[in-house]
């Protein structure tokens, strides 16, 4: 059912985007490691790739579709909930940094589609351009969709890869972002263009210096998970 305008402001101002910082003590574990200046690339991507897994669990929490069955035991039939195969699950992640959080969401969503997105910052300007697109024209509407980028700083890349989304058919409120270390800048922006969308993060930061860095943040995810 298509909404009006008003109606589409109305449905906006009652809801608030959603942030969740899973207290979990594995998830602020790997988080330190994260930020710790002292670890070598090769633990760095480590990290990552358990915080991409122990974020999508957190996230998949309420967002993966489940269908209720009856499954015969050894001894019984017996009512089982399974995940429903047939609603499309999409991962998206937002290279490069993204990559090592995409290693550990497969761990979980083995069966999701993984459509890259390559975007880059602008080291002076802090715009994000993008030099791949892997998307497909158009995503059925039903589709939930998980998007792994370890930074949210000014939010100029997540705001590019949500508009992306958007005009192929994604539904935000359908839409997971799991990040590790969160600006409120980016929260922010994402809160009044994306209302229903929810974040998982491993933490929100204080903000950003001036050359766009979070701040206490981890430095540049890219450059350390690839040793570059
Ligand atoms: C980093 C990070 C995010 C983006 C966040 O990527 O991985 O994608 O910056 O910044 P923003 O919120 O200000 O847009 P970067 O451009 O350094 O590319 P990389 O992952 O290839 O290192």
């Amino acid at each position: 059912m298509s909404q009006t305008r008003d109606e589409h402001l109305f449905l906006a101002m009652m809801q608030q985007l959603r942030v969740y910082v899973p207290p979990h003590p594995l998830i602020k574990h790997w988080l330190g490691v994260a930020r710790d200046a002292a670890t070598p690339p090769v633990l760095f991507k480590s990290a990552m790739i358990e915080l991409g897994r122990w974020l999508t669990y957190e996230a998949a929490r309420d967002w993966l579709p489940t269908q209720e069955m009856i499954v015969q035991t050894p001894l019984a039939p017996c009512p089982a909930t399974l995940v429903n195969p047939e609603v499309p699950l999409a991962v998206v992640p937002i290279l490069r940094a993204g990559l090592a959080l995409l290693e550990g969401a497969q761990t979980l969503l083995p069966l999701a589609s993984v459509y890259h997105l390559g975007l880059v910052r602008d080291e002076k300007t802090l715009e994000p351009s993008c030099y791949l697109n892997k998307l497909p024209q158009q995503f059925h509407p039903q589709t939930r969709v998980l998007i792994p980028d370890p930074m949210l700083a000014t939010g100029g890349s997540i705001m590019t890869a949500m508009a992306e989304l958007r005009e192929r058919g994604v539904d935000p409120a359908l839409t997971r972002i799991i990040s590790v270390v969160a600006a409120p800048q980016a929260l922010q922006k994402l809160s009044v263009a994306y209302p229903e969308l929810v974040v998982y993060t491993a933490t929100i930061d204080e903000g950003l210096n001036s050359s766009g860095f979070i701040v206490p943040g981890l430095g540049d995810a890219g450059d350390r998970a690839f040793g570059t």
